[in-house]
């Protein structure tokens, strides 16, 4: 039997990461944030000190990351994410990324898959397949109260100015830009606690296994 895949896409703060760790949770499958491929290799950059442009060695770095070994705490630092956005853009560096997590999809009874380009890109066949989305208000209060939430100090108009910045830049590529899938489902989580995002998913879930 193949392995049973699940996309889902969606910008900054939508709440897709959490509702991807809470299905595979639910159904036992292995969870990839792709968002921190991307991340990790902007971090090797920032560590050898080069430029976030040097596409010779992201690559590099794209093709020897561990998986298995990527530290969310550390990833999830805020620069790190606009870094990555920037990595995101060099098509070598998506094509080796790419690869990698599809080969982690492919593995074992399936998988859930979460990013901005996995129902287009990644998985074009995926058998379910989520476009979460909330509004940019909504997402920049929520990323403010996580960091608030983890101890840290924040403001909230420059929270909204990062996350305007980074969906244009996201959206806006010309490689593998953020956008629904054809046959995407729509999830709004604006005005939608995890909870209800989660019954929503998993009903859509259920009618296709
Ligand atoms: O989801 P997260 O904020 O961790 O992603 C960081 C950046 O990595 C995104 O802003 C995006 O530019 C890039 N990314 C991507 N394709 C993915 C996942 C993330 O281009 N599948």
């Amino acid at each position: 039997r193949e392995p049973f895949t699940i996309a889902i896409d969606g910008p900054a703060a939508s709440g897709k990461g959490t509702l991807s760790r809470r299905l595979a949770a639910h159904y036992g499958l292995r969870h990839l944030d792709t968002g921190l491929t991307y991340r990790a290799v902007a971090k090797a950059l920032l560590d050898r000190g080069v430029s976030l442009d040097d596409e010779a060695e992201a690559v590099e770095a794209a093709h020897t990351l561990d998986l298995s070994a990527m530290d969310r705490m550390v990833l999830a630092a805020h620069g790190i994410g606009e870094a990555a956005s920037k990595v995101a853009v060099m098509t070598d560096v998506r094509k080796a990324l790419v690869e990698r997590q599809r080969a982690f999809a492919a593995e074992g009874l399936g998988a859930v898959l979460d990013g901005r380009d996995i129902g287009t890109v990644v998985l074009p066949n995926a058998d379910v397949k989520l476009y979460v989305t909330a509004s940019p208000a909504v997402r920049a209060e929520r990323r403010y109260h996580e960091i608030l939430r983890d101890g840290g100090v924040a403001d909230r108009a420059a929270i909204l100015t990062d996350i305007e910045r980074r969906d244009a830049r996201d959206m806006g590529r010309a490689d593998s830009p953020l956008r629904p899938a054809e046959d995407a489902h729509l999830l709004d989580t604006s005005e939608m606690g995890i909870e209800a995002a989660f019954n929503a998913a998993r009903a859509l879930i259920n009618s296709k296994r």
